[in-house]
């Protein structure tokens, strides 16, 4: 099963992934994530990821597709995978769709994931992030057990270097204007799942797991 969660900034595309990959025992594959460690790791390709991360706009497609479409031949995307924030553009949903053919799979399902934009900016200038396990906390709406620390793993929390006012911006007209055609993509290829995506993030994964059945 390869789910697609599309959505906004901010939507929560990261939390419901986690949530749906322990659920459907699939592996949870996030480009940002993706580059976020190989700048970590210092890597040339998060050298060449940073730029563009840092001002919100979206990382090249040569770099990005084949980033995602090797992590996505690893033995443990086999069976399917969640995707969080890939595809993002109609070039990538392309070579997707191209790359699983290829092996006579396809995407079952695209969730998006509906969040209004000042809920989007709440969510956002809140967020804390593990470093070891990527998992989102929100300071006010789900903070963790002890201040500063993942409750899944004990790893440190940080806030993101683009969660800020002027990046965001930048991150929600890049996702008007590049990534929101792609709902119109999948509505037409029958695959598309409208969630509403604003109350607590349990109520919204009960939402996607019924619309999903
Ligand atoms: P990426 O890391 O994908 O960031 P994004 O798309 O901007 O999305 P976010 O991760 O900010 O939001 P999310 O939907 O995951 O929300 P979350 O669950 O954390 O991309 C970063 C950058 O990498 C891009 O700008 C680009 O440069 C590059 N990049 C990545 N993919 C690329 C691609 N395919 N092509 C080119 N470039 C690419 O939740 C947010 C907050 O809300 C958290 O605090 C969370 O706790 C809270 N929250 C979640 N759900 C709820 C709820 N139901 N109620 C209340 N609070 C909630
Ligand atoms: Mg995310
Ligand atoms: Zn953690």
């Amino acid at each position: 099963m390869y789910i697609i969660l599309l959505g906004a900034p901010g939507a929560g595309k990261g939390t419901q992934a986690m949530m749906l990959a322990e659920k459907l025992e699939l592996v949870q594959v996030a480009s940002g994530d993706l580059f976020r460690q190989a700048l970590a790791q210092e890597t040339e390709l998060g050298e060449q990821a940073k730029v563009y991360m840092e001002k919100g706009q979206l990382v090249p497609d040569e770099i990005t597709i084949q980033m995602v479409l090797e992590r996505l031949a690893a033995p443990d995307c086999k069976d399917g995978a969640i995707l969080d924030g890939f595809p993002r553009n109609l070039q990538q949903a392309k070579a997707l769709d191209k790359a699983l053919k290829e092996q006579s799979k396809a995407i079952d399902r695209v969730v998006y994931i509906k969040v209004s934009e000042g809920e989007l900016l709440k969510r956002l200038s809140g967020r804390w992030i593990c470093r070891k396990c990527q998992a989102p906390y929100h300071e006010v709406d789900s903070p963790p057990k002890v201040k500063g620390k993942c409750d899944r793993c004990g790893g440190e929390l940080y806030q993101r270097a683009d969660d800020n006012t002027e990046t965001i911006k930048n991150r929600l007209e890049v996702y008007f204007a590049e990534t929101s055609p792609l709902i119109d993509y999948y509505k037409q290829a029958g695959k598309l799942l409208e969630i509403n995506g604003e109350g607590g993030a349990a109520e919204v994964n009960k939402r996607i797991a019924a619309a999903l059945q």
